[in-house]
């Protein structure tokens, strides 16, 4: 039962500062280093890499440096206070996670080292091949895609690979998928070269068995599905569509972003999925950081290892080695060995909690969200997505603001400005296409306390009665951060988007 919450006052930091390029003074400097006697040796840089002008970085002086950082982690959006942040589980990192990476036998290492002196390090990607094996049944794991996108593109181009070399790449065009599908799935697979079957829901809130039969053929080349999906919907009919799709000649990807709710219940490889990607950044407890500093782990059947990219990492008896990928490799997808730090990281996780710690931690995500959702369906404006489905959602659960926005006006994108105002984190809509209107997706995970959980309710009850006395506030927030309401449209727009400072300066033609 929620208890009665007294909601803090927050007010965030507002420095009103200037970016760090434009604080920067000529002259300025924070160490002074002494000259190299005699001189700076510049053989061995090719002369196109040799710098004509000094970059053009803001001279500054530490304190200045410490400060500007200072305050700009004071503007986060509430984000250091709970993030129940939704479809993208996200899981404090533990500190002493980020301590061994930052050791200077983790931070010093090169990629380019002699194998000899790699084998700490790929004795532990061994190791957390061998946990990842365990936990998906999967004959094999590969660590270099830099995210979960990353990862289904991975798979992509093996099954592009696969039906290459037996033949059947000119037939097989065609990879199905559902609406409610990571949208990662299909654009991989249309990047590819592959046209794209899309599955609708069903009342159920998967798509039926039927749809699955009806949309198989001999241009099948893959399934690339997610379950539970972010709506925390199991798909109990899930090893019958690997066999249909198996039937017709099709591979099967288990995208695997929703494990938390299923960690040690369920393995894709006992479904008979061919190959699944975990990611080590949401579900193994290293920083999240999508399509980047992140880890999509790859696993695979034994009949997929042809195919995977290399290096692959082999034990033998004098130790590991990196092998070139076979034959039919689809080569690299990634720079080096992928992200080792994360790799760590997630090692340890796994390693600290052990079996019973994961089983338990999926059994505390499912218990905390199921408890969210009874409080949240309580809200005057909320309703849940599929309400007369009875069963438990898993990891996560959709919502809806559509009553809310008839009643009121007020959308999901104002209350989740709004809900900054109280020192909470944002949470995700959903991602597009909408198949629930109004959509919002929080994920209690299994690291917040029930206060935590009760004050999140709280927030978001206080929003939604806001939503309904005084709309204006919540149309007009976020109220108490160093900004208001961002326009999104330069976003959408590339003449105006600006992702690096010189970028900026050139187009808006600023000195
Ligand atoms: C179901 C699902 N698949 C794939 C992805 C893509 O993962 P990443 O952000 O690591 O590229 C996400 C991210 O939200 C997801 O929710």
């Amino acid at each position: 039962m929620t208890e009665p919450v007294e909601l803090r006052r927050y007010q965030a930091a507002v420095w009103d500062e200037p970016v760090v390029m434009e604080l920067g003074r000529a002259g300025r400097r924070g160490v002074v280093f002494p000259r190299p006697a005699g001189g700076v040796d510049l053989e061995g840089i090719p002369p196109g890499l040799r710098r004509k002008a000094l970059p053009g970085l803001p001279e500054m002086s530490e304190p200045d440096v410490l400060r500007h950082y200072l305050h700009l982690s004071q503007q986060t959006l509430g984000m250091m206070g709970i993030s129940l942040f939704g479809t993208c589980t996200m899981k404090y990192n533990a500190r002493v996670n980020e301590a061994i990476t930052a050791l200077d036998d983790v931070a010093q290492l090169h990629p380019r080292q002699a194998e000899a002196t790699l084998q700490g390090s790929l004795q532990i990607m061994h190791d957390l091949e061998l946990n990842l094996r365990a936990l998906s049944g999967m004959d094999r794991f590969v660590f270099q895609a830099a995210g979960g996108a990353d990862a289904a593109f991975l798979h992509v181009c093996v099954t592009r690979a696969y039906h290459a070399a037996r033949g059947e790449l000119e037939t097989r065009d065609e990879i199905i998928t559902s609406i409610q599908s990571h949208p990662c799935n299909p654009a991989t697979a249309a990047t590819a070269g592959f046209k794209i079957v899309t599955l609708p829901l069903e009342e159920n809130g998967y798509p039926s068995l039927d749809a699955l039969k009806a949309a198989v053929s001999p241009r099948t080349a893959a399934l690339m599905i997610n379950n539970p999906d972010d709506m925390g919907i199991y798909n109990p009919d899930i090893a019958e569509w690997v066999r249909i799709v198996h039937e017709a000649g099709g591979l099967c990807f288990y995208d695997h972003a929703n494990f938390n709710g299923v960690m040690s219940k369920i393995r894709a490889r006992d479904l008979g999925f061919d190959a699944c990607m975990f990611m080590l950044h949401k579900t193994f407890g290293a920083p999240k950081g999508g399509g980047g500093p992140a880890v999509g782990a790859y696993g695979c059947s034994e009949a997929l290892l042809p195919y995977l990219p290399g290096p692959v990492l082999v034990k033998e008896d004098d130790g590991f080695h990196l092998r070139a990928g076979g034959p039919h490799s689809i080569g690299r997808v990634r720079e080096f060995l992928g992200n080792l730090p994360q790799m760590i990281k997630a090692y340890a996780w796994i390693r600290a909690m052990g079996i019973e710690g994961i089983a338990e931690a999926s059994d505390l995500s499912v218990l905390a969200n199921n408890y969210m959702g009874k409080a949240l369906a309580r809200i005057r404006g909320v309703s849940c997505s599929h309400p007369h489905i009875d069963a438990w959602r898993l990891e996560m659960t959709r919502f809806s603001l559509e009553t809310l926005e008839r009643e009121t006006g007020i959308t999901a994108y104002d209350v989740q400005n709004r809900m900054v105002d109280y020192g909470v984190d944002a949470f995700w809509l959903a991602h597009e296409p909408w198949v629930i209107p109004q959509p919002f997706t929080p994920e209690a995970g299994e690291m917040w306390s029930k206060e935590d959980l009760d004050y999140w309710i709280a927030v978001l009850a206080k929003v939604c009665q806001e939503a309904y006395e005084d709309p204006e506030r919540v149309r007009t927030a976020p109220h108490n951060h160093p900004i208001g309401r961002l326009d999104p449209a330069p976003l959408e727009d590339p003449a105006r988007w600006a992702t690096t400072w010189r970028a900026y300066k050139r187009k808006h033609g600023v000195e």
